[in-house]
C-alpha cells in the first residue's frame, strides 16, 4: 500500500520503476529476484554454491564432467555454442573441450554484466581450438544477435545451465523457452539445467542455510535499494525465510516484516507500508520432474533427446532438440 505519494518528483531508473512497482499495491509485496545479484549478491551466490546444504552446483559440475563426451555424440556437424548467463564460464569448459577435440568450436556467452565476460574470457581463453565472441546483451537479443551471425549449415547449440529456468515465474518458463526456440533452427540443441523436486526438508535446508548465507544473500536487497534509491529499510526489522510452496512445486524466499513499519523512499517521492509478518517475495525456484521437464519442452517446440541426472542430488541436465 502507498501511504504517501509526490507526483512532482519523477521515476529515474527501471530500477525505481520496478521497486516501486512491486512494493505499491495490495496483496503480495514482490521484488524481481534479477536485483539480487549487485556485486555483493553475486559474491553471496558463489558462497551459496559452497554450501554443504545447496547441492545444485556440484551437481551440475559433476554431470557436466561426466556426459560431456556423451552430449557431442549427439550434436551433428559444425557446432557453433552460445550460453544464456554464462557467469565466469567454469561449468562450460568440460562442454568446449569435449567439441573441440573434434572441430575447432565458436563459443558465444551472453550477459547482460560485463565483469561476467571478462571473467568468463579469462576463465576459458586459454582453450585452444575455442574462439570466445563476448555477447553484452540481454538473453533473447543475444540470441537474436548470434542467430544472426550463424555460418550456414552449422549446429546451434544453446547453453541454459544453472536451473535458471526455474527463478522464472509460473509459465513464464514455457514462453521464454518458445522465445529461445523462435532464434533456433529445427533440429538445433538447448542443454538445460534444471533442479528436481526434493524432501521439502532438504530443499527448505538449502535455501535457509544455518550459516545464513541465504539470508544475508536475501537482505542484500533491501541493502541495494537503500544504497541506490536512497530509502530507509531497516535492514534488522526483516528476517529471511523460505517457504516450499506444494502448489506451484517452489521454494519461495520471502523478507518478512518483524514488525509494523513504514519504509521512505524521499527521493523518489513514496513510502510503503508493511503490517507486521507481511512479506516481499524476492525470489521462486522452482522445482521439476522428469515429466515436468518433458512437458515443458513439448510446450516450448522441443523434444528431449537425452537426460542425465545425477545421483547425490537430483538435478538435470538435459538436451533438448528442437522440434
Ligand atoms: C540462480 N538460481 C538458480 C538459484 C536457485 O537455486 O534458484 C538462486 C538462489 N537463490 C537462493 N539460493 C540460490
Amino acid at each position: 500500500m502507498i501511504v504517501s505519494e509526490n507526483p512532482a518528483v519523477a521515476l529515474r531508473t527501471q530500477f525505481e520503476i520496478d521497486v516501486r512497482t512491486g512494493l505499491c499495491h495490495d496483496g503480495q509485496k514482490t521484488l524481481p529476484s534479477k536485483y539480487l545479484y549487485d556485486a555483493l549478491g553475486s559474491t553471496l551466490f558463489e558462497a551459496i554454491s559452497l554450501l554443504p546444504q545447496y547441492g545444485l552446483t556440484r551437481a551440475e559440475e559433476r554431470i557436466l564432467r561426466g556426459c560431456s563426451r556423451d552430449l557431442v555424440r549427439h550434436l551433428p556437424g559444425r557446432v557453433m555454442v552460445s550460453e544464456l548467463g554464462s557467469g565466469n564460464g567454469r561449468k562450460t569448459r568440460r562442454i568446449l573441450q569435449a567439441l573441440a577435440a573434434n572441430e575447432p568450436v565458436s563459443y558465444y556467452p551472453i550477459e547482460i554484466s560485463r565483469a561476467a565476460l571478462d571473467a568468463c574470457e579469462a576463465e576459458l581463453g586459454d582453450m585452444e581450438r575455442v574462439s570466445i565472441v563476448s555477447v553484452e546483451q540481454e538473453y533473447l537479443e543475444g540470441l537474436a544477435t548470434v542467430a544472426g551471425v550463424r555460418p550456414a549449415g552449422s549446429h546451434l547449440l544453446v547453453l541454459f545451465l544453472g536451473s535458471t529456468i526455474g527463478n522464472f515465474a509460473a509459465g513464464d518458463d514455457a514462453r521464454f523457452l518458445r522465445e529461445v526456440r523462435s532464434f533456433m533452427e529445427r533440429g538445433d540443441s538447448l542443454l538445460l539445467g534444471a533442479d528436481l523436486l526434493k524432501t521439502p526438508e532438504r530443499m527448505i535446508d538449502a535455501y535457509d542455510d544455518p550459516l545464513g548465507v541465504t539470508a544475508a544473500f536475501n537482505l542484500n536487497l533491501l541493502a541495494r535499494i537503500n544504497k541506490e534509491l536512497e530509502s530507509d529499510f531497516n535492514l534488522r526489522a526483516f528476517r529471511h525465510e523460505a517457504r516450499f510452496n506444494h502448489v506451484s512445486s517452489s521454494i519461495e524466499m520471502h523478507l518478512v516484516s518483524k514488525t509494523r513499519q513504514t519504509v521512505t523512499f524521499p527521493q523518489s517521492g513514496f513510502a510503503v507500508a508493511f503490517n507486521a509478518q507481511e512479506t516481499i517475495l524476492t525470489e521462486t525456484c522452482h522445482k521439476y520432474t522428469r515429466a515436468t521437464l518433458a512437458e515443458l519442452a513439448a510446450k516450448s517446440g522441443f523434444w528431449v533427446e537425452a537426460q542425465w541426472v545425477d545421483d547425490k542430488w537430483s538435478f538435470a541436465e538435459t538436451l533438448l532438440r528442437a522440434s
